[in-house]
């Protein structure tokens, strides 16, 4: 049994923002697996109940879908205010939102491009931080997820890398700001084998993986203010041989 699997995190309230998504189901089974009660929004419902299924029963019973928007920064702020209302508290959220995009050169971008890949994801993160991270319990995290192509300029792909990099900037920014008042961190993932790319090069991290991984980040202060790259199933394992308590 992996650590990730002990009962670690009973009671605690985590909000996984794109947890329908290829990686956030990973990232949602892991923190139910921990002993979370875990909180998916989505625009869609038929995504939720998609994801319910793939979770299974054993696990679902505190997954909590809620069909629910966090595009603007007001429909983030009603979502995180219903929450806490809802559960008391917020202990975590691990933000798994925007996924990949590719076939165009800059020059060749057009606005709804730029709109739907750069805008709308940067604001959507920028909402969630805005409504979750003053509300986060004191021992509390908040985890952004970005891609390798935050760091590396991908050709065919530059509007991806533009939000990635504006994303790991946010938590820079965050962190320098908050000055140990709250924990914020950001997982950075290499190529992820998950329910749409079954299967990869070795050495590959599942989104599994992934969530173990982020439970790990959760679980343990002493990350805090830190780019963790993800690359392959060494760096997990040297993630997991931090975890405390
Ligand atoms: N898949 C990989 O191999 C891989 C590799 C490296 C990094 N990553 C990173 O992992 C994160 C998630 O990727 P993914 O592959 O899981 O993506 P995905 O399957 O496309 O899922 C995207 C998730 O983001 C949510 N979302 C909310 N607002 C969105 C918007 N305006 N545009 C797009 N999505 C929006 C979606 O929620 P709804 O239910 O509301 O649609 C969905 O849950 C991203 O940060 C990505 O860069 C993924």
């Amino acid at each position: 049994m992996s650590i990730a699997n002990a009962s670690s995190l009973d009671g605690k309230v985590v909000v996984v923002p794109g947890g329908t998504g290829n990686v956030g189901e990973g990232i949602v089974r892991a923190f139910l697996r921990a002993g979370a009660t875990v909180v998916v929004p989505s625009r869609s419902r038929s995504r939720l109940d998609q994801l319910v299924k793939l979770i299974g029963p054993e696990l679902a019973g505190r997954l909590t879908t809620v069909a629910a928007g966090y595009a603007t920064f007001d429909e983030a702020d009603q979502f995180a205010t219903e929450t806490v209302a809802r559960f008391e508290h917020v202990d975590h959220v691990v933000a798994s939102v925007g996924g990949w995009w590719a076939g165009k050169e800059l020059w060749q971008i057009d606005a709804d491009d730029w709109q739907k890949v750069f805008v709308d994801v940067a604001t959507s993160h920028m909402a969630l931080v805005r409504a979750f991270v003053p509300r986060l319990s004191e021992d509390g995290s908040y985890t952004t997820v970005a891609g390798f192509s935050a760091k590396k300029p991908v050709p065919s792909a530059g509007i991806v890398s533009m939000q990635g990099a504006a994303q790991l900037m946010m938590r820079e920014v965050l962190t320098a700001e908050l000055d140990g008042r709250g924990r914020v961190n950001d997982l950075v993932l290499g190529p992820i084998i998950n329910r749409r790319r079954p299967s990869g090069a070795p050495g590959w991290l599942t989104a599994d993986q992934v969530g173990e991984a982020a439970v790990g980040v959760a679980r343990t202060p002493s990350i805090a203010g830190e780019h963790v790259v993800l690359n392959t199933d060494g760096d997990l394992d040297k993630v997991l041989a931090r975890m405390t308590g």
